[in-house]
């Protein structure tokens, strides 16, 4: 199967490592032509759209930039959405889970078919790529959360949080980059449309992380524990954090599995030591 990663980031360039048939384009896309054009010179069965505006140095930037974080997430979506629509060809859009906040009102796991509720610049953009896209045919919508991954990387979840000095721990849902690539693949190869869930089931937080972490990267690690709220009035963000608990209701439908949060995640520090140390 051939397939076409658009967006040479951290996500797109972890999948083409990975899949040594895929091709990782460097083409910066600014119309839907350039992605006909993409589409026609290299023919691919399905196109992963791992492209977006996430802010550097982190999210807090999109919220000064609205216009380049719309264009990115949202306007951009949308373009290689109509070509892959116009070409015939399956489109894997990544989405973010990041645009639920909170629990929902009856406790239970955000799934698929609940509407979100964003707050900051970047998830509404996110948010609006997929509720348009959602109304396409032959479009996946994968959203993940925290990807944590087994290598070093500024954006890797483990790298993040053992930066930060003070941290709050919450039960969130994540994203096992290794699992994240695996069912990609899946998606990608059974072209499945509409949303998917793309977290490991069941929740971790960042106490427990930062556990694994002493236990196989560093015992020596040391860090404050503070609230939710600190975040804010310490001025360490500008905008509230999503903080959610999400579940797969279409995944199972494509017998697509993933591993429970808290085994992938150990999985994925122990293999973070090894490589740290190779
Ligand atoms: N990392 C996370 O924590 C996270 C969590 C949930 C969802 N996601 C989603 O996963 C996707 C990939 O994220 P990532 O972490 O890999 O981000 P990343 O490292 O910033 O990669 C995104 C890439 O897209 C490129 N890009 C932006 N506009 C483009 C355009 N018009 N044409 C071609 N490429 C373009 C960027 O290029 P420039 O660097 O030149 O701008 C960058 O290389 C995004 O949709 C993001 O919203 C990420």
């Amino acid at each position: 199967m051939k397939i076409l990663i658009i967006g040479k980031g951290y996500l797109g360039a972890r999948c083409a490592e990975t899949w040594s048939d895929a091709i990782l384009t460097d083409k910066f896309v600014k119309t839907a032509k350039d992605v006909e054009e993409l589409i026609d010179e290299h023919q691919p069965d399905a196109i992963l759209n791992a492209a977006g505006i996430v802010g550097k140095p982190n999210v807090d930037w999109c919220e000064s930039n609205q216009e380049e974080t719309i264009e990115g997430n949202t306007v951009l979506a949308i373009k290689i959405a109509k070509a892959c629509q116009k070409k015939g060809v399956y489109l894997l859009h990544m989405g973010t889970g990041c645009i639920f906040y909170g629990n929902k009102e009856d406790g239970t796991p955000w799934d698929e078919n609940d509407f979100a509720n964003p707050t900051a610049v970047y998830t509404r953009s996110k948010y609006a790529a997929d509720l348009v896209l959602s109304t396409m045919e032959n479009i996946g919508i994968a959203r993940i959360r925290m990807p944590l991954d087994d290598r070093s990387h500024r954006a890797n979840f483990i790298d993040k949080i053992v930066s930060f000095e003070k941290l709050i721990s919450i039960d969130n849902s994540i994203t096992v980059v290794e699992d994240m690539i695996d069912v990609f693949r899946q998606l990608l190869e059974k072209k499945a449309p509409g949303i998917f869930h793309v977290t490991n089931p069941g929740s971790i937080n960042h106490k427990e992380i930062i556990a694994f972490y002493k236990k196989y990267v560093d015992p020596d690690h040391s860090n404050e524990w503070i609230k939710e709220e600190d975040l804010l009035k310490m001025g360490m963000v500008d905008k509230k954090r999503s903080n959610n608990i999400m579940t797969s209701l279409n995944l199972p439908k494509y017998g697509i599995k993933m591993r429970p949060a808290k085994e992938a995640v150990e999985d994925a520090i122990k293999k973070y030591a090894k490589n740290k140390k190779s």
